[in-house]
């Protein structure tokens, strides 16, 4: 069955240049590239990403992280995957959710470490079931933004908003 996925590379994987190096292990999934852009995660975008968490005590420093306070990088870098089995496939790729349990061949095993306030550091976030994943891509993707129609959207006339276009 064909399936979405979000992929984030996280503060930390673009800070250690390892952008090229996950491609080229989620590319092994044989899967399609079908949204990608650069993303400034406002406290509203990673609060609503992670709000199943809000209530762990981590959460504030995750929010710090996804944001890129930590790393000093304040940019993730958001891919939608597409194509047979995406979610099991780059989640097998990406590896458990501890760097320290995930094999040491998965993406977060081979580049995530647990810092010593105890957060996991782990890299790469992928869509847990596909669920998560329409949530997801729908919070960081507009319909525009993704090449094939993943799922049903509307048009609507709003001649009010104001937009920044090409001069
Ligand atoms: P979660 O959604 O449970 O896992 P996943 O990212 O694999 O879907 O957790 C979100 C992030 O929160 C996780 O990638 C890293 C961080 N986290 C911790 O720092 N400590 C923890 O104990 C857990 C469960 C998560």
């Amino acid at each position: 069955m064909n399936q979405a996925t979000l992929i984030l590379i996280k503060p930390d994987g673009l800070k250690k240049s390892l952008t090229g190096n996950i491609l080229t292990r989620l590319s092994e999934s044989k899967l399609e590239i079908v949204g990608a852009k650069i993303v400034r995660a406002s406290k509203e975008l990673a609060e609503a990403h992670y709000a199943h968490l809000k209530d762990k005590p981590f959460f504030p420093e995750l929010i710090r992280y996804i944001q890129g306070e930590i790393h000093n990088r304040k940019k993730v870098m958001a891919l939608v995957y597409w194509g047979e089995d995406a979610i099991l496939k780059c989640r097998q790729l990406a590896g458990t959710t501890n760097p320290e349990e995930a094999e040491s061949t998965s993406i977060r095993g081979a580049y995530g470490r647990i810092t010593t306030s105890g957060l996991f550091e782990n890299v790469v976030h992928v869509s847990a079931n596909a669920a998560d994943a329409e949530r997801e891509i729908k919070l960081w993707f507009k319909p525009q933004e993704i090449i094939v129609k993943l799922y049903p959207t509307q048009e609507i006339i709003n001649e009010q908003k104001k937009a920044i276009v090409w001069a």
